[in-house]
């Protein structure tokens, strides 16, 4: 068993190797962390070039995983991604597709057609796979780390609101913020003297210390009666508000819950406050709100939304820290 302290300092590392590699806020890299604790998937949506396939890889490898890449084009097919069975010397066999492994990295997912994408499904949210009618399940962790460009770009096919919700947290890196940032770029290419500096990142933690702190996540952070009313309140929020056709649903509620768990411990707390809550929500949530037609074509982001709850909501002052609950 882990203790806060030594799970802190576990995540300390893993983000440290993430950012000697990518340029840029560590902020999204503790956010991709947190929901890769709790088995969470993770879609990186941005515009080509801002590192969304280098922050997955660097970070597949920081913590020790065994991991897949599929790079979705036009032409993929759903058995290109679970696998299938093969007659051979009189008998089916199954030839296992890249699905089974810890971290699948979804490469430019909105590439492929919707038929394909659904392929990950079933493994994104049960953590098994159906290969014709057999079941596999899939060994922990599991999860998937899916890019995409923004859905105006040419040539992609939007992701279907059922895979949306999928996803733990939709997180977008943006352009490097200074010239000191872009010229750091420029800096470390020169230095590695390689176009793929993930080549070289060593684990900084095995995969046996990774589930330990998944555990230590679920099992050892407590989160009060008035912030479970909190999330509750602001996912119902969401629903109401004048520019939404269909608000969050109740599984962005449990994604809030379960990244919020892992934000705390990584602060070196063993319970949740609402500024955990706060700094999760437009990730865990807006890209699972679908605005009404008029407000979308205005060019009203389901963020805006987010944030207009946040400001709506009371926020809870008490009750976080009583510890009658800590198992
Ligand atoms: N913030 C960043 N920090 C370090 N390298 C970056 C950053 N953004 C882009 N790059 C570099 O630019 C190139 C493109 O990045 P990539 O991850 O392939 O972009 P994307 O997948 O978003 O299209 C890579 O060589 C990557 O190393
Ligand atoms: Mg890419």
């Amino acid at each position: 068993m882990i203790v806060v302290r030594e799970f802190r300092d576990l995540c300390k590392r893993i983000v440290d190797t993430v950012c000697s590699v990518y340029v840029g806020d560590s902020t999204i890299v503790k956010k991709m962390l947190a929901a890769c604790l709790s088995n969470g998937n993770v879609l990186f949506e941005d515009y080509p070039g801002l590192g969304k396939t280098l922050l997955a890889k660097v970070f597949a490898k920081a913590i020790g995983a065994e991991y897949n890449r599929i790079q979705f084009t036009p032409d993929l097919l759903p058995a290109d991604i679970t696998g299938t069975k093969v007659y051979r010397a009189g008998k089916f066999e199954l030839v296992k597709g890249p699905i089974f492994t810890h971290v699948l990295l979804a490469d430019e997912i909105n590439r492929s057609p919707p038929k394909t994408q659904s392929a990950l499904l079933e493994a994104m949210e049960e953590k098994q796979v159906t290969i014709e009618g057999e079941t596999h399940v899939l060994e922990l962790p599991f999860f998937v780390i899916a890019t995409q460009n923004p859905v105006e770009q040419e040539g992609t096919y939007p992701l279907p609101e059922a895979q949306l919700d999928r996803f733990m947290l939709r997180l977008c890196p943006g352009y490097p913020e200074s010239v000191e940032e872009e010229m750091e770029i420029l800096n470390r290419r020169i230095e590695w003297r390689k176009d793929d500096p993930t080549e070289d990142v060593e684990p900084c933690v095995s995969i046996e210390e990774f589930r330990k702190m998944q555990e230590f996540v679920e099992s050892s952070i407590y989160v009060s009666k008035s912030i479970l009313k909190y999330i509750a309140e602001l996912v119902r929020a969401t629903r109401k508000h004048d520019f939404v056709e269909v608000g969050s649903s109740p599984r962005g509620g449990l994604a809030l819950l379960k990244v919020t768990r892992a934000l705390a411990a990584m602060d070196g707390r063993d319970y949740v406050i609402p500024d955990d809550v706060k700094a999760v929500a437009v990730d865990a949530l807006a890209h699972r709100i679908i605005l009404k037609v008029e407000k979308a074509v205005e060019g009203i982001r389901p963020e805006v939304v987010v944030e207009d709850v946040l400001k709506e909501v009371e926020v809870p002052k008490g009750d976080e820290k009583s510890r009658s609950v800590l198992s």
